[in-house]
């Protein structure tokens, strides 16, 4: 494998150095161009939304799931690249149907793997050069809004691992496998995480090296002993698993418009 350039002191700080509103504050501090590789893993099977194809082939407010979210990167200009995981059973489908809409675009499929991580590792081993930061962004997350990733962007460019999450509302239940309460856990410092999240490309690298699996990337990189940054999302950011989701998604969208 080429060797990649690592993000420098001096690309965190071309990335983005920003004001608490996350608004460059001198023209040396904005975003360059091309500096975040984005990974969006799309190849999961579905199993639990019920639906034959892919959920991120269901039509959600006029357009597929993963093209709303792949609308939300395309065209920034900070990022250089956008790497759809496509999981082999839906390749030819991919091709056949979208594959102007992606080359205009300019997103590249990559093949999936059986779990989320193999997916997201399969994109690494596709990172294009320029690439100071990798944002990786669950394709079944269609309502992200664009000030939530220009904030996570930011957060990472100062901290170099920031991801989206949201403090956890509800009173939470430790259960035995009777159903019976063992404990009520302190809610006060849970945060349930969400995607996009964004590192130095050397980090995620790393991270993804020792073949480790998880269920979000922040997991792995905070294994190497990196601090990871939390930045307020919201509920609309929602994870589409259920039928019921697509509902929520499509009234969420309806109010962005
Ligand atoms: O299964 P789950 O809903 O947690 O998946 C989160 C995201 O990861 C989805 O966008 C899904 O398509 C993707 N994924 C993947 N490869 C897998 C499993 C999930 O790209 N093998």
């Amino acid at each position: 494998m080429p060797s990649l350039p690592l993000p420098s002191a001096t690309g965190n700080r071309q990335l983005a150095i920003e004001n608490d509103k996350n608004r460059p504050s001198s023209p040396d501090e904005r975003l360059p161009s091309a500096a975040v590789s984005v990974i969006l893993p799309a190849a999961g099977s579905g199993t639990r939304f019920g639906a034959p194809a892919n959920k991120i082939f269901q039509p959600l407010a006029g357009k597929e799931v993963f093209l709303w979210t792949l609308e939300r990167f395309a065209g920034r200009p900070d990022v250089c690249q956008i790497l759809l995981v496509v999981s082999p059973a839906d390749a030819e489908t991919m091709a056949r149907r979208y594959g102007p809409a992606l080359a205009a675009m300019n997103v590249t499929c990559v093949e999936g793997g059986p779990t989320r991580s193999d997916s997201v590792r399969n994109a690494l081993a596709q990172l294009s050069a320029a690439a100071g930061f990798v944002c990786v962004h669950d394709a079944v997350r269609p309502c992200v809004r664009g000030e939530l990733i220009d904030a996570v962007f930011a957060r990472a460019a100062r901290t170099g691992a920031a991801i989206l999450a949201e403090p956890v509302a509800p009173t939470i239940k430790e259960v035995d496998p009777s159903g019976r309460i063992l404990r009520t856990v302190p809610r006060e410092a849970l945060w349930a995480a969400q995607t996009p999240q964004v590192f130095r490309r050397d980090w995620l690298l790393a991270a993804y090296a020792a073949g480790a699996q998880a269920t979000d990337d922040a997991q792995l990189v905070q294994a190497l002993g990196h601090d990871v940054f939390v930045v307020p999302g919201e509920p609309r950011n929602i994870k589409i698993t259920t039928p019921g989701d697509l509902v929520m998604a499509e009234a969420i969208l309806s109010h962005q418009a």
